[in-house]
């Protein structure tokens, strides 16, 4: 059986599909195959293990009729035409659970670099602008006791939210298409409508997965219910928010600050003013990156490539009703 993947990825899950005896070629590149390579390569292969980077569309799907199953090398989903997968029986994968702590510690990272002005910090001492202790310097608001809003209750949004409860003493609601028991119960969360979570949250992050209902969900309507003071982070999709409404939100002090690790596009025009912006950090979509979750992530990429060839449940299972 052959095995291809898109991009390097840390070898423990490589390491197991060749013990396995499968064949695996990897794309040796720093950058992501362009996509006529990808739907050559995958057209003579069994199994197919992907980035987020890579766009898996119907065309793609409907050349390869020999391809068994793919993986996604993320727990995002949306660069992968699942509809049309499922309608052609083929199982696809993704990496639930093992980066759920990596993304929601970038979120809180986000969060805390922006409303302690880290980056601005930082810069005043590396220009040598910083000349003595500032009574009104860099100021910005602290995390105790407010609220925050969670936008999709999922795994990372839990994670997230039971940071923010635990380590700062918020006060947790959410948006989400079904009650969440164990947010209510152990985080004392409410689910509200995504206009009350707006107007009532001291500070917002995204958790939830790109469709058709979320993209641009954070349009300029939405930045203007927010609080002035409210700080917006995203490490979902960087399509769930309109990036020119969210420049025009912060240049008018709709609201105070934003941490984004996704953007829109990615990646973000060097030129965007949200990079000159002192109440803005940017990540290049790290939040799965530490040694541990991307190493899990390659070990269960192998284990759903090995259970979709043996027609068996994959262990990150994105649509079980192909078969
Ligand atoms: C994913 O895996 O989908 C996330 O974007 C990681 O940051």
């Amino acid at each position: 059986m052959k095995i291809f993947i898109t991009r390097k990825i840390v070898d423990t899950g490589i390491e197991l599909l060749r013990e396995q005896g499968y064949q695996v070629e990897i794309w040796d590149k720093d950058f992501p195959m362009p996509y006529d390579l990808l739907l050559e390569k995958a057209k003579t292969v069994d199994g197919l293990i992907c980035m987020l980077s890579d766009n898996i569309d119907k065309h793609l799907l409907d050349s390869c009729p020999d391809l068994k199953v793919i993986s996604n090398y993320a727990v995002g989903f949306n660069n992968i035409d699942i509809n049309h997968a499922t309608s052609q029986k083929l199982p696809i994968g993704n990496t639930p659970d093992v980066l759920t702590d990596a993304t929601a510690d970038l979120a809180l990272t986000l969060l805390l670099t922006v409303s302690r002005k880290i980056i601005p910090s930082y810069n005043s001492i590396a220009m040598g602008e910083w000349k003595t202790w500032e009574p009104l310097g860099f100021l910005g608001p602290s995390l105790a006791k407010k609220t925050i809003g969670i936008v999709g209750m999922g795994r990372i949004g839990y994670a997230f939210a039971s940071k923010c409860h635990l380590a700062f003493d918020m006060d947790v609601i959410y948006t989400s298409r079904t009650p969440k028991k164990q947010a209510e119960e152990n985080l004392n969360a409410q689910k509200v409508d995504f206009n009350t979570l707006l107007k009532r949250s001291d500070f917002i992050s995204v958790h939830t997965g790109l469709t058709n209902e979320t993209a641009n969900l954070f349009n300029a309507d939405a930045f203007k219910q927010m609080k002035e003071s409210a700080i917006f982070i995203n490490t979902g999709r960087g399509g769930i928010h309109d990036e020119p409404a969210l420049i025009e939100a912060l240049e008018r002090k709709e609201i105070w600050g934003a941490g984004l690790d996704v953007t829109n596009p990615e990646p973000m025009d060097k030129n965007s003013k949200l990079l000159s912006m002192p109440n803005v950090v940017i990540t290049p979509h790290i939040g799965s990156a530490t040694h541990e979750a991307r190493s899990e992530m390659s070990i269960i990429c192998a284990q759903n490539i090995i259970a979709g060839i043996n027609k068996k449940t994959l262990p990150g299972f994105v649509n079980p009703n192909c078969y």
